[in-house]
């Protein structure tokens, strides 16, 4: 039997260069895609997956996230007062329960291994997810449902995984693919962002992982690896030795919000999905395009 999935971790320290001066004074997991702000996308999809505790990493001027998964009472008694019912219901039904959400700092920028350590105490000794808010899917199931599934199969450690053009490799961690099928294959071994030539596929890790508190003592002890930072891949690949890494092929499509284009695509993809917005926004993007060629 393997220990059930319960808390996960949101790393949300980054500074987000990419979008100054949008984020000078405001995260960059607020940004909004439609009007949701990119953080309240991964929460959903760990909601869904069963996760009841969601703890947040984060560093200065991040304390709006805080705001935003609190009540905010006078808000609700206005909207109540004007009979605003559906914006309300909204907000209710977006908030964690109360007592299950944790808020720690990583104090200093020293990579994501290092961000995910930080949060060694509130997680304590069971397994925990780890979502990256600025990769957002659309997936149905979420990806960590489907890893969830491959969760509980294999126990152990799971990543998500995707393909992309081998030029890419260099920005993303790789894994190695062993037997098994894409729902869920054993990883054989994994390196934080080598060179095209030097790396053992085309699979990128996704910015979803299920982990083993194991992870904690490995990440401890890790030299800093690529870019200078404590790197989660490099501990990764040293729990390899001892627990085993399923890797899911998800079914769906990602947007990196982390890229002006992941980004913009994304408030595109998921405007159009929306029934009280697509049409008309179809319309207005046809229009912008055929401007755009002239
Ligand atoms: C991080 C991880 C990398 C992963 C990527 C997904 O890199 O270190 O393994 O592929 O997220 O977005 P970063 O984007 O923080 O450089």
């Amino acid at each position: 039997m393997t220990a059930k999935l319960r808390v996960a971790v949101f790393p949300v320290a980054g500074l987000g260069t990419r979008f100054l001066p949008a984020t000078k004074a405001m995260p960059k997991e607020m940004l909004t895609v439609v009007d949701r702000p990119i953080i309240q996308y991964a929460v959903d999809e760990a909601k869904e997956a069963g996760i009841e505790h969601f703890v947040f990493v984060t560093g200065r001027n991040k304390a709006v996230i805080e705001d935003h998964f609190d009540r905010q009472f006078e808000l609700e008694h206005t909207l109540e007062q004007r009979g605003k019912t559906e914006a309300l219901e909204l907000l209710q039904t977006d908030l964690p329960e109360p007592g299950k959400t944790s808020f720690t700092r990583q104090q200093e920028p020293l990579g994501l291994g290092h961000a995910v350590w930080c949060a060694r105490q509130l997680v304590g000794n069971e397994p925990f997810a780890l979502l990256l808010p600025d990769m957002i899917f659309k997936a149905q199931p979420g990806v960590l449902s489907q890893m969830v599934k491959a969760y509980e199969q294999h126990g152990g450690n799971v990543v998500a995984v995707e393909e992309v053009d081998p030029a890419e490799v260099s920005s993303y961690g790789i894994v190695g693919r062993g037997d098994g099928p894409d729902e869920a294959f054993e990883i054989t071994e994994m390196v934080e962002k080598p060179e095209p030539k030097d790396a053992p596929s085309n699979l990128i890790i996704s910015g979803r992982y299920i982990l083993q508190p194991e992870i904690f003592k490995l990440i401890e002890n890790q030299p800093r690896g690529a870019g200078g930072e404590i790197q989660i891949t490099d501990a990764m690949q040293a729990l390899m030795g001892q627990q085993r890494f399923t890797g899911v092929k998800y079914e769906g499509r990602v947007f990196d919000c982390g890229s002006k284009i992941g980004f913009l695509s994304a408030n595109a993809a998921f405007a159009l999905d929306r029934p009280d917005l697509s049409a008309e926004f179809l319309q207005e993007l046809h229009q912008i395009i055929r401007a755009a060629k002239r």
